[in-house]
């Protein structure tokens, strides 16, 4: 069935910089910094790639103001660990939330999707590729990255474009899929992508995000993808956090991120990370982390 408008009610804009989006780019950053240790070029493929950047100002995100219980519980903290402390520069140096003197620090006014963050550690050497299908955020996505000769962003299905960026010229690069996950569909539709996409480019690197929701999808996705990964005899990492309520199973809980082919320095690079953030995250009097992994 192909995707039509009324399918995409998602909007990124109400959950930007909540707790899954702090796990998520973390681990995104962490990532292609590694890439960058090597000269060669790479692709970063972002299947479902958002507005791009979100104005927390806006009338969306502070409509549930999620960021509140995400990136505003880590950015004064004096105690990050090093991965938290360089995501967290990151997302001070975007374009607009660079503050005047004197103004509180805490005062971010963007927080930046997927998109931004990669183009942030993108060189001239590496590519973007960005796949939206809600028309009013591919429109915001495309305007972000005009005359970017190094971005190419297209309003067209990212599980099936995918396949149309695999391999990469270069051989190396990042494919990250992050659905909206509204119906069970999206959690077949993620192992189907990777299936695929592991027979045209087996050494390239996947990352997943999954929100621990009250669905047999989200709940059966990490032992299926990790059932994936060793099928493919290909190494794997899972890192999930546990820190909200959820009343009846309602709500999100925590979310995960699953990689094949993580780099070999993410597992410790994480180690300090994942208790810190679950501690500062977590909003129930037991947070819980995993942090999981197989190496080949
Ligand atoms: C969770 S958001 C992406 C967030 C973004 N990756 C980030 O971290 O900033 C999911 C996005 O996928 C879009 N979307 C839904 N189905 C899609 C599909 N089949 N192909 C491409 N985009 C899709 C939604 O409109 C939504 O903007």
């Amino acid at each position: 069935m192909p995707y039509s408008g009324a399918m995409l009610a998602y909007r990124h804009a109400f959950h930007a910089g909540n707790h899954g989006d702090v796990l998520k780019h973390v681990v995104l950053m962490l990532v292609l910094q590694h890439l960058n240790g090597k000269e060669k070029g790479w692709r970063y493929t972002d299947t479902h790639a958002g507005a791009g950047g979100y104005a927390l100002t806006g009338a969306y995100a502070r409509q549930k103001r999620e960021h509140d219980n995400g990136i505003a519980r880590v950015l004064d903290r004096d105690d990050m660990p090093e991965p938290v402390a360089q995501y967290v520069n990151l997302v001070r140096s975007l374009h607009g939330n660079v503050v005047a003197d004197g103004a509180p620090l805490s005062s971010l006014r963007q927080y930046p999707g997927s998109p931004l963050i990669a183009q942030a550690l993108m060189r001239p050497q590496d590519q973007l590729r960005l796949f939206e299908l809600h028309p009013t955020d591919h429109r915001i996505l495309s305007s972000t990255f005009k005359g970017d000769r190094q971005v190419e962003v297209y309003m067209a299905d990212g599980f099936a474009g995918l396949k149309g960026q695999l391999p990469p010229p270069t051989r190396r690069g990042l494919t990250l899929i992050d659905p909206a996950y509204e119906g069970e569909r999206d959690y077949a539709s993620v192992l189907a992508t990777l299936r695929d996409a592991l027979t045209r480019f087996a050494d390239g690197v996947y990352m997943v995000w999954y929100p621990q929701v009250g669905k047999l999808g989200s709940r059966e996705l990490p032992r299926r993808l990790q059932a994936l990964a060793q099928g493919a005899s290909k190494g794997w990492l899972h890192a999930r956090l546990t820190v909200a309520p959820s009343a009846g199973g309602f709500g999100m809980a925590g979310s995960g991120v699953f990689l094949i082919n993580p780099p070999h320095t993410l597992h410790a690079s994480l180690q300090p990370v994942l208790p810190w953030l679950a501690q500062a995250l977590g909003r129930i009097e037991q947070p819980v982390w995993v942090l999981d992994h197989r190496a080949v």
